[in-house]
């Protein structure tokens, strides 16, 4: 397997022998850091991170795999740098090119990533578009073959806003990995049609299904996995929040939602979650709509079946097989 000067940008460009690839080789990595033994293989590189949204996973991800692996790192915040403001995104890629061995970008439009890469002459990593969340997807499978030694034929239920990054790349995943895909919404938010229509292509070739159920009943039964995420993702205006409780309430993963599935499904989410009056937006929305859980309870988020924080974890050791893949020999 070679993916030396490779980008990573979405699902859609990986094949599943590259996608299995990288999660054998963040376990490999994820042992090594357990064992205390060094893996500063790309000692003496530079990567720049680029993040126009806020971040914390994604961001301590890059940050500590990279010098793990012994590389330096830049960080450029939401509001410090040149980028889309006075500088184009071609300018700033031939830019950073020079200076850097490889680039992560977190931001909106999907298009903005593929131009970075475009112009820059070196790896460029997604760390998250509107469209797409692809190192999320090495870090969730890991996790996944972790608990179940296994992931084709997996079935994966998927409830809330399946329209956005989340729902779409993990759908196009499932597909590619032979994993049964349930997106268990209101079928304003069921993924694009043109991605379903690709997913099921995909899926006719690896042995998986695609389903889209407005059915929480149907959907969670014999569930291996019940994942969600927030229901209003980040740069999405404060006015959609009234629709999106109001349409996608019913699809709250809570005691219920695992009552027809496996004893042994777990739960799943991205993070960060809004499962309890913890957070800033979580008390407004408290104050505004009565609501103190949204696409999570306390209560299934706190639960034994939940492995949110290995989840989380995994997102560094995922990543760092990412850099180091695309970058090392
Ligand atoms: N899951 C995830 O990407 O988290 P951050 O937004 O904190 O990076
Ligand atoms: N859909 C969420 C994912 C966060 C990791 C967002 O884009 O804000």
């Amino acid at each position: 397997m070679n993916l030396k000067g490779k980008n990573f940008l979405k699902m859609m460009d990986l094949s599943a022998e590259e996608i299995l690839y990288l999660i054998d080789l963040a376990k490999e990595l994820k042992d090594k850091k357990k064992q205390g033994i060094r893996h500063n293989d790309l000692e003496g590189k530079n990567i720049a991170l680029i993040f126009e949204k806020t971040s914390t996973r994604t961001r301590c991800s890059f940050e500590v795999a990279a010098y793990d692996l012994g590389m330096n790192v830049t960080y450029l915040d939401p509001s410090g740098s040149q980028i889309g403001k006075k500088e184009s995104i071609a300018d700033t890629a031939q830019v950073l090119g020079r200076m850097f061995d490889g680039i992560e970008y977190r931001g909106f439009e999907q298009e903005i990533v593929e131009t970075l890469a475009t112009y820059a002459g070196v790896p460029v990593w997604n760390g998250l578009t509107n469209e797409s969340h692809p190192t999320q997807m090495i870090a969730d499978m890991l996790t996944i073959k972790e608990k179940f030694g296994k992931l084709k034929g997996i079935r994966f239920v998927y409830m809330g806003d399946a329209r956005y990054n989340m729902g779409n790349s993990l759908m196009i995943t499932c597909a590619k990995l032979g994993m049964d895909f349930v997106a268990c919404t209101n079928p304003k938010y069921y993924p694009e049609e043109k991605l379903v229509e690709y997913a099921r292509k995909v899926a006719q070739t690896t042995g998986a299904e695609i389903t889209l159920t407005d059915s929480v009943e149907e959907a969670t039964k014999d569930a291996d996995v019940i994942y969600t995420d927030v229901w209003v993702s980040m740069g999405e205006p404060d006015e959609v929040w009234e629709e999106r409780i109001k349409d996608l309430l019913p699809y709250q993963v809570n005691k219920k939602a695992f009552e027809n599935a496996k004893d042994t499904a777990i739960f799943m989410h991205c993070l960060p979650a809004f499962h309890d009056l913890n957070t800033k937006i979580g008390q407004q929305v408290y104050e505004k709509f009565g609501l103190k859980e949204m696409e999570v309870t306390d209560e299934i988020f706190t639960g034994e079946k939940s492995v949110v924080f290995d989840e989380a974890e995994n997102r560094m050791h995922t990543i760092k097989a990412i850099m180091k893949a695309t970058l090392g020999d």
